[in-house]
């Protein structure tokens, strides 16, 4: 099989910045996924529902003229956001509200510093439902760096799973084998969207003959045996598990740095990156669901009608991208992909 048609997927997980870098990689996913959840970690935070939608509305008029793309708003969440703000944010389609433990990742400093203290925002949410996207890290500095999804999988994410039983909730980018087992484990309403780094590579990539900081991205790489782990629940056919690629731009200044960004950017080939992992574990009849249904029905929306054609033919991607006043370089800068969009 050298083409494959699937129903328009949707990214369950994308950074798209604000401005000249908004206006740099919004093509990419526009070209390829009908919607995307996007995170709301701009400078400032998007922690109320007008801020979020005027952003919705840069989106849109940064779109390639003729482009089909509906941009999914999330809310980021503080100790100060209010119920009003909660319920105005579900009122107006807000899709969800990003828990950020302060400190943890990119502009997260306006953050969550003590997961206990938003557990009335959390009775909201449940009540009204409105899901909770988890950045699922503990920010302790005495917790390896390596074990920090597992850690705040057992101290935080687990109770509040278990206190806010109808709280439907996202543990996004999951990335080991704990992240994987907490999931299927998990009552209905816990899901977890996969990036495509996670699924193809382990943390030996940060080192490759030499330090590669456009490997970098949190929650970090990991080790085989958790991304084979992650590879597994991707190709399940679990509705619990979705598409959402994390593509986070940088630029290169901020990458090649004494202390270098987190962040991979991907959407340049924000679908044939899954389809060339998927195809090598065999598993391509998988993918359609994986990118296209299980995220749509998580978030009870509709499944795009529209299809994507992709080719197995092996594209270049370039050594860097524009990217306002600076430039982007791309996961496989340099290299190639194996599968196209053609349609
Ligand atoms: O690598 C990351 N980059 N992880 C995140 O959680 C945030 C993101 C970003 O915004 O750059
Ligand atoms: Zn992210």
């Amino acid at each position: 099989m050298d083409t494959l048609t699937i129903a328009r997927p949707d990214d369950c997980h994308l950074h798209l910045r604000d401005g000249p870098a908004l206006a740099a990689v919004l093509a990419d996913t526009a070209r390829r996924f009908a919607r995307a959840v996007v995170m709301p970690n701009l400078r400032p935070p998007l922690t109320t529902v007008a801020a979020a939608l005027a952003y919705g509305e840069r989106i849109r008029a940064a779109l390639p003229a003729g482009a089909d793309f509906t941009p999914l708003l999330t809310l980021y969440l503080t100790e100060a956001t209010t119920g009003e703000e909660l319920r105005a944010a579900k009122a107006a389609g807000i899709v969800g509200v990003k828990l950020y433990p302060a400190g943890a990742t990119t502009h997260s400093d306006a953050g969550v510093r003590r997961v206990e203290a938003i557990y009335p925002q959390l009775e909201v949410m449940q009540a009204i439902d409105l899901p909770l996207l988890v950045h699922g890290e503990v920010t302790d500095p005495a917790v390896d760096v390596f074990d920090r999804e597992a850690v705040f999988i057992e101290r935080h994410l687990a109770p509040v799973v278990e206190r806010f039983a109808l709280l439907r909730v996202v543990l996004e980018h999951i990335t080991t084998r704990e992240g994987v087992d907490f999931v299927l484990g998990a009552r209905a309403g816990v899901a977890a969207s996969i990036t495509p780094q996670h699924l193809s590579m382990n943390r030996g990539a940060l080192f490759e003959g030499g330090l590669r900081p456009h490997h970098y991205c949190l929650p970090v790489l990991k080790r085989e045996e958790h991304r084979e782990a992650v590879l597994a629940a991707a190709i399940s056919g679990d509705a619990k598990f979705f598409l959402g690629t994390d593509s986070a731009p940088h630029p290169l200044r901020d990458k090649h740095s004494a202390c270098g960004c987190a962040g991979i950017y991907s959407a340049h080939a924000g679908i044939e990156l899954y389809a060339e992992a998927f195809e090598a574990a065999g598993a391509l009849a998988k993918l359609e669901a994986f990118a296209s249904h299980h995220g749509a029905d998580f978030y009870r929306l509709p499944r795009n009608t529209g299809t994507l054609t992709l080719r197995r033919a092996p594209a270049r991607v370039p050594d860097s991208l524009p990217f306002g006043d600076d430039v982007l370089v791309p996961l496989r800068a340099g290299g190639q992909v194996a599968w196209q969009v053609v349609d």
